[in-house]
């Protein structure tokens, strides 16, 4: 009798750990009644993809300080990644920049990240909401809510053209790139790209 409630106690605890888990794991992107997506606020405990240093598409453009740009995605999306080479509906990707600081405490030499974000962009796909690209780009000005960016904004296009999978930039995720070498996912768009560039 004893070891019977000991088990059933243990099975409870159990539940209540892995309700507790996939609660903390799992985030459905939100959006407000006109259409703008809320920040998903957790996103520092999101899987950590890249960061980008001083990054620009065009050749010239020498900016006069330097800027970091890091890579979060769902955890739930870099899981199904890992299976499949590409991201299944409702994968957010979120784009933060931060400045780059010198000279503090012990730094003597080369760049650390600021404490202050100063922008945020999320990459979102969400099939039902975006039925005509399926994914959808958000600036966050103001922190906690999200403007969509216009079908013709060049976020689109350049992602559209230049991104080596399903528009995003798998290129620059080091972990992500050898998946989706193996799967097979890379865009014909992309493959013609490089190939042209070995040339
Ligand atoms: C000329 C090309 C180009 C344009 C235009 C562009 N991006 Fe990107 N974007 C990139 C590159 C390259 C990366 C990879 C950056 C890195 O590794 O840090 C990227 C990465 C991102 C990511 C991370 C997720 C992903 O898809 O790989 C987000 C979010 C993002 N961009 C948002 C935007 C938004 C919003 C706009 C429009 C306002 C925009 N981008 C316009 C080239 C572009």
């Amino acid at each position: 009798m004893t070891n019977k409630l000991l088990f059933l106690a243990g099975v409870l605890l159990l539940s209540v750990v892995a309700l507790t888990q996939s609660s903390t794991s799992t985030a459905a992107p939100e959006y407000t009644a006109d259409g703008k997506l809320k920040l998903p606020e957790q996103y520092r405990e999101w899987v950590y993809l890249s960061t980008g240093l001083d990054m620009s598409y065009t050749a010239d453009g020498n900016a006069d300080h330097h800027m970091f740009d890091n890579v979060f995605v769902n955890p739930e999306s870099y899981k199904k990644f890992k299976e499949t080479g590409t991201w299944p509906d409702k994968t957010m990707l979120v784009l933060e920049v931060r400045g780059a600081e010198s000279r503090a405490s012990i730094n003597q030499r080369g760049n650390f990240q600021s404490g202050e974000v100063m922008g945020i962009e999320v990459h979102i796909k969400d099939e039902a909401k975006f039925p005509n690209g399926k994914w959808a780009f958000f600036g966050f000005d103001d922190g906690k809510v999200g403007n969509l960016f216009p079908a013709g904004a060049s976020c689109y296009s350049c992602h559209q053209s230049h991104g080596a999978v399903d528009t995003t930039f798998v290129q620059f995720y080091p972990t992500l790139m050898p998946i989706a070498k193996e799967k097979t996912t890379l865009s014909a768009a992309y493959l013609k790209e490089s190939a042209q560039e070995k040339k």
